[in-house]
């Protein structure tokens, strides 16, 4: 019998810390279903003392999953620990996590705590957590850059107050394999009440090891590894679920671990996190990018034909690839419509909001005769905007570009009610769409980033069209899918706005106390 490796899911709290990221709570609890169809064992939804947004989104996946842990990041004090133990209160399985930072820099410059103190605050932050669950895990912020010794010390202090999962986090992904493996080992065997919990990492993958020191972890005793799909996460994020339960699976040979994850829900969970976010995943990423499983060289062809195993470790269909069925068509009515909008886990709010999505879908439908479950998701994420977080909308727009020609957009936009109309030159019909908004806007924002995805295959493919503006310090992505790319980057472009527009404040777990 090998062990179970507990797979912890945070692509919903340190992956939303990702720039422009932010997902709002039917957004978060669509990917919450499909972590839990894919048997995650603990699912982070939040850091709920963050905002209220924050607090409501994980009380709302509490209350939806029963079969898996549902989990609050909390900072190691009282308000923070009270706001999750809320937030979870309704969850069949509920799990706070609770963390302060105990490397020397973090310890000096941010918590301005001395490490007597630090200890006696873990060890008060575990007593408030356990009067809402006895599923406490801490973790020692930044123990990638901590002093063993010290580590030894918290780490048994805060297990003797009825932790029951300490973490090891790599915060800003300093380690190597070799060392965190280590130091991993270390504290297993120093740690003299070690045996009583169980040992998680958390890897942060800014010098591209994320995955590997996870692994690597996982070799010497790790029995937790937190995670995200896609990698998604805090600057270069989070170790990647995929590569991790691939891994293990693959490589079943040399880990004493397995894991209870339906693989073939990868593919659609990395698409729903990529679609919901914005964040497209690169080609040539391993498990889940489009080429991953593509063979282009004759010879890897041609041995593949012959025997599969010559070229391939793992199977396409084994991650989930193959599914994206063909599911709706022109011809398709509006019960076929809702149906597949309830597998796909999407709320209908009533039946007017079914008859507006269902006349957007023939829309589509005429002009793109295959519909995929990535149009929907698409088209709904669009339907739910709602009016008052529209403050700007596209009502109509004309392009003009011809060889020689300098391109040429007129838009006209309905701007908190009234309607405007601008035209503007641009080095490509995008810019001069772009510049046309901002004649009429006058935003003040500054384009950080923009990115065109086809969502499906096909020249008919609606483009997927991210946008990330920032303005006085905050970030914020915009998306917007078309047949049309300039119409899909126009929508896209006023998405980012009235995100800008009607944003709240967040509080961001890495600062302070
Ligand atoms: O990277 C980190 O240290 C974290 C903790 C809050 C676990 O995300
Ligand atoms: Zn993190």
């Amino acid at each position: 019998m090998k062990d179970k490796l507990i797979i912890f899911d945070t692509t919903l709290r340190d992956g939303e810390q990702s720039p422009g990221a932010s997902m709002t709570r039917d957004e978060k609890l669509r990917i919450a279903r499909q972590l839990e169809r894919m048997r995650v064992d603990v699912i982070e939804a939040g850091f709920a003392a963050a905002s209220n947004g924050d607090f409501e989104s994980v009380r709302a996946i509490a209350e939806a999953i029963k079969e898996f842990t549902v989990c609050s990041l909390a900072r190691a004090s009282e308000a923070d620990i009270r706001r999750s133990g809320e937030a979870i209160a309704p969850a069949a399985r509920g799990r706070i996590h609770t963390f302060i930072a105990t490397s020397p820099i973090h310890m000096e410059k941010k918590l301005r705590m001395t490490p007597d103190q630090v200890v006696e605050q873990a060890v008060k932050a575990i007593g408030w957590a356990r009067q809402f669950t006895d599923d406490v895990e801490f973790s020692a912020e930044d123990a990638g850059r901590s002093e063993l010794d010290f580590l030894a010390r918290i780490f048994e202090a805060v297990i003797a107050a009825g932790a029951r999962t300490i973490n090891v986090p790599d915060t800003v992904g300093y380690n190597v394999p070799d060392q965190f493996a280590a130091t991993l080992r270390s504290l297993i065997e120093r740690v003299p009440n070690a045996d009583k919990v169980v040992w998680s990492v958390h890897c942060h993958n800014d010098l591209g090891l994320a995955v590997a020191n996870s692994l690597a972890a996982v070799r010497v005793g790790a029995r937790q590894v937190e995670c995200t799909i896609n990698g998604l996460g805090e600057r270069a994020g989070n170790a990647s679920l995929e590569e991790i339960v691939m891994a293990v699976r693959t490589r079943a040979d040399i880990f004493p671990v397995e894991t209870g994850i339906d693989t073939t829900q990868i593919v659609p969970a990395s698409k729903l996190v990529s679609q919901i976010t914005g964040y497209p995943v690169q080609p040539n990423k391993a498990i889940v990018g489009a080429n991953a499983f593509a063979h282009e060289s004759g010879i890897h062809q041609d041995g593949v034909l012959k025997h599969r195993e010559t070229y391939e470790i793992m199977r396409a269909e084994d991650v989930g690839w193959g599914a994206n069925k063909l599911v709706l068509g022109k011809l398709s009515g509006r019960n076929a419509f809702r149906a597949r909008l309830i597998e796909l886990g999407i709320e209908i709010e009533s039946e007017e909001h079914l008859n507006h999505a269902f006349a957007r879908f023939k829309e589509l439908a005429d002009k793109k005769h295959e519909i995929f479950d990535e149009d929907l998701t698409a088209l709904m994420r669009d339907e739910a905007v709602t009016p008052e977080l529209e403050h700007y909308r596209l009502l109509s727009s004309r392009f003009h570009s011809e060889t020689g020609e300098t391109p040429l957009a007129a838009i006209t936009l309905a701007v908190g009610g009234a309607e405007k109309h601008a035209e503007a030159e641009g080095s490509g019909p995008v810019d001069a769409a772009f510049k046309a908004i901002e004649s009429v806007v006058s935003s003040g924002s500054e384009l950080l980033l923009y990115s065109v995805n086809a969502i499906t295959t096909g020249t008919d493919a609606q483009g997927e069209v991210t946008v990330r503006l920032s303005r006085s310090g905050r970030v914020m992505d915009g998306q917007g899918a078309d047949t049309d790319i300039i119409v899909a980057s126009a929508k896209a472009y006023l998405n980012a706005l009235n995100k800008l527009h009607a944003g709240t404040a967040r509080l961001n777990p890495q600062v302070g106390p």
